[in-house]
Formats: C-alpha cells, structure tokens, sequence
C-alpha cells in the first residue's frame, strides 16, 4: 500500500495510506518505524541522565508523544518518575500533567523541569509554568468522610470509629504496638496511642497541624507518667514550632521525636509490606536582608537548616532513591560515601559536614499570602455531595454530582519566584536570593521551602516589611 499525504514534525513524519491508516515514521528515509524499537540507553555521562533508577531515554517517550499529540494537547503520566514525560512533553509544546507517590521523584521532575525552562528561556523559546500540588490533605478528608444519611450523633460515632481505624493503620505502618494489646490496636491509654522501641507513641490531631499546646500536653503527660522518651506523629506539624519546641522537651528531660506521618499510610500495599517510612522532621531559617538604596527590596538569606535523620529514617531514604546499591551510609545523623579501594581498604568520606550539605533544594514565594488554595468539591443531591468519593458504599454512591462548587483549604499555594538548587553537574548553591522589589510598601509574608538531599520539604514564614 502506497502512503498518499504526509504530516512532518521536526524528523518525525506521519504517512496516510490510501485506506486511512496511518503509519508513523522517523528520519531522512521516512521509513514506518515497526513494532519492535531499538532505542539505545541514556549515555552514563550524557546530562540527560539524573540517575532516578528505573529513567527512560527521552528519545523513547518522544516517539510515544509524537505519534500520540499534537502540539497543545495534553499529555498525562500518572507514574512519572523522574519526570521524562513531563519534559518531552514541555520541549514538545504539549501541556502535561504528571504524577508519582514518590517524594524522591516528584523533586527530580521539578528540577528536571526548572531545567527545561531555563533551556528555552535561554533559546528566547516559550514555556508553561507549573505547580507542584500535595494530594496528601485530600485523601486524608476523603478517608474521614463519613457523609450520608446519618443523623447528628450517628455521624459523630462514625466520625469516631473512622479515626480510630484511622490511628490504627498509622500505628501499624508505623510498626508500633497499640494499648490495646496487639501490634496496631490504637485504644488509648488516656493520652498516648501505643509504644514502640520502649519510646510512647502519640498521634495528633488528624484534621489540623500539631501546634505548641499539643506539645506541651504531650510533655505534661510524659511528666505524669514518668516517661522521657516519646515520638509525636503528625501530618503536619505548625509552621515555626521546631526547633524550640524540642529544646523545651528537652529541658524538662524529655526526648521528644517529631515525625511525619507520609501518604504512603493511606497505600496498603506500602503498609502491608512494612515499606512506609515516616521521615523526621527539619527546620529552616531565613532572614530578610534589607537594600538600603531601594526602600521596596528584600533579599532572603537562607541562613540555616537543620535535620536530624536516625538511622532507619536515612537508611530507607538512601535505599529509595539508589534501590539498595548505595556506597551512602548514614551514622550518628550524618551521611558518609564509603569507597573500597581494589586492595580492599574501606574509606569513608563524610558527606554532610556543614548544614548546607543537606540542602538540596531551595525556593522562595515573596508574597506567599497572595494566592489562596481553591479546591473544587463535589456537591450532590442535598445529602452532602459525597458520591464521588473513593472507597464509598451504597447508597452513597448511587447519589448523582449536580455540581461542584469551590472552597479554600485554608492553605495557600506556594509560587517559586526564585530558586536554587544542585544538579549532578553543579553542585553549587546559592544562599541569598535575587533582590525582590515589592509594588508597594507595607508588611508581606515569605514563603521559604527547603528540599533535603532525599527529597523531603520543609517550609518556613518570615515575615518582612519593606518602605
Ligand atoms: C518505572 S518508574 C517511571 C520512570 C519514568 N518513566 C522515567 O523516565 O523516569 C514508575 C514510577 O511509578 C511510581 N509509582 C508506583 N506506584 C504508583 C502509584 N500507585 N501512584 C503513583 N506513582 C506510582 C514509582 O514511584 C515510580 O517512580
């Protein structure tokens, strides 16, 4: 069958065979490329290369996106990885939408991203912005949504009972023993909600950020008991609350643990096989450098960043990210390279001897008050608007959606005006920010977030005031 029109794409062709079908073809020869495809793999020095471990060639995804789009569609990879989709599809002018649970590899297509951005700014080319949205808060109202046709007190004991199965997943994602007697069983002892490696376990409030009151009860109950030892689970913690919450645990005789209860808990497969690691946490600190010639400007310093990860915590991030082949290991908080020279010497570097040396990442929003996160939120028939949630039984799930309406999360969104961060070619980081010049005078709110070498973020507000 001889092809009768041709559609070109840069080297990529399409043929038109007189029956309709198409073929897809690639090079000068123009000849249709067949069903098994050779691609070669990423050249280990090639910049291509982020060294994610399962990273495909973008040559590959690009046949897949151009025989697949046309320029302005929209290309999805709910697997993402470290974000190849994504930047073919940028450099493509497709718009993209991807996706991944791994917190390692969502970083990794950020700044793979940033990357292509600054490729096509350089070659005065257009680029989309994007955003990074955290799923995790979602999920977590969806789990606890107990809508339906249930009466006031009926929605309070199945509100109840659901955050008690709740704290009961997290105990045993968390591999901690309940006090109700068996591993994971979260009836509380007055306060406290189990107990692993002879330390308390305690989980906050699922809905709403541990703030310092809840740190000081736990302290208060800790003193009570007479224990010192206890970690405080959390998915979020109150912005500001470290380091001097620990400090103040710790000067009453309290070694008290902070942890991040991640979004893994909600997989049960990741539960299941004991894989969800709850990260500890870090903090940061930024000041504000005012300029004395413009009475507008702000420069933000990045002026430290502490994080402590105990053994297990470091372990299983550097095996996320390597898959286990890792010469990293971690001892006593920090990190070391371990070499082993040909006649069997082991040498260990260590790799984080200043506290920059964990900072990855790190971005600035001047104004982060600015931008208010908006979900839209299903409404359905008068009976709360549930249907459309996962993991719902009849009959709520036979409702219709009439609508969706919008509503503020009470967050807001975090916008990267200014960044910095290493790549495996530069290892370089820049601590002050680019002078921010405000429109008018008057007190703002900057956002700093910072990404550790195992792509774990942590944010911080400093307020400044400029005119
Ligand atoms: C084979 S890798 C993708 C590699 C990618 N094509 C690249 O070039 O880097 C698969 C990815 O799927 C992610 N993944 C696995 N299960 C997932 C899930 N249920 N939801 C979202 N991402 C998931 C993993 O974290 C992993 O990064």
């Amino acid at each position: 069958m001889q092809p009768v029109t041709k559609k070109v794409e840069g080297e990529r062709v399409w043929l038109k065979n007189e029956d309709g079908s198409l073929m897809y073809a690639e090079g000068a020869t123009e000849r249709p490329v067949g069903d098994v495809w050779t691609i070669p793999i990423i050249n280990p020095v090639a910049s291509e290369r982020l060294d994610y471990p399962t990273q495909k060639p973008e040559r590959l995804i690009e046949r897949v996106v151009l025989s697949g789009s046309n320029e302005g569609d929209l290309v999805a990879d709910f697997f993402c990885g470290s974000g190849t989709t994504a930047a073919v599809a940028e450099k493509l002018g497709r718009k993209w939408i991807v996706s991944d649970l791994g917190k390692f590899a969502v970083h990794t297509t950020r700044k793979r991203l940033i990357g292509v951005q600054r490729e096509k700014k350089a070659a005065e080319e257009d680029f989309r912005a994007f955003e990074v949205l955290n799923l995790g808060r979602y999920e977590r109202q969806a789990y606890l949504n107990v809508g339906g046709r249930l009466t006031g007190k009926q929605k309070a004991q199945a509100l109840a009972q659901k955050e008690n199965e709740f704290r009961e997943l997290i105990l045993r994602a968390y591999k901690a023993t309940g006090f109700g007697g068996s591993e994971g069983t979260a009836t509380q002892d007055g306060f406290f909600h189990g107990a692993r490696n002879g330390r308390l376990v305690v989980i906050g409030p699922i809905n709403l950020p541990v703030g310092r009151l809840f740190v000081e009860e736990v302290i208060t109950e800790c003193r009570k008991r007479g224990a010192s030892r206890v970690d405080v689970l959390a998915f979020e913690f109150e912005m500001g609350l470290f380091p001097a919450a620990l400090e103040e645990a710790r000067g009453k005789g309290i070694d008290l643990t902070p942890k991040y209860i991640p979004a893994e808990v909600f997989d049960k497969r990741a539960v299941d096989k004991g894989q969800v690691v709850f990260h500890d946490v870090s903090f940061v600190e930024a000041t504000p450098r005012y300029e004395k010639k413009n009475k507008l400007a702000v420069r933000i310093e990045l002026t430290d960043f502490s994080v402590y990860y105990t053994q297990g915590a470091a372990e299983a991030a550097i095996a996320a990210m390597k898959e286990g082949k890792s010469e990293v290991m971690c001892e006593q908080g920090q990190l070391y390279k371990v070499n082993k020279s040909k006649e069997g010497i082991v040498k260990k570097d260590r790799l984080t001897k200043h506290w920059t040396d964990w900072v990855d990442y790190w971005a600035v929003d001047f104004d982060y008050m600015s931008r208010k996160e908006i979900i839209k939120v299903p409404v359905g028939t008068g009976l709360g608007g549930v249907a459309s949630l996962p993991g719902l039984e009849p009959p709520q799930a036979e409702l219709t959606i009439l609508d969706f309406e919008e509503r503020w999360t009470g967050g807001y969104i975090f916008e990267n005006e200014w960044q910095s961060f290493r790549t495996r070619q530069n290892r370089d980081l820049e601590l002050k920010t680019a002078e921010h010049t405000y429109d008018r005078p008057g007190r703002y709110t900057v956002a700093v977030k910072v990404i550790d070498i195992f792509g774990n973020d942590t944010m911080t507000l400093v307020p400044v005031n400029v005119g």
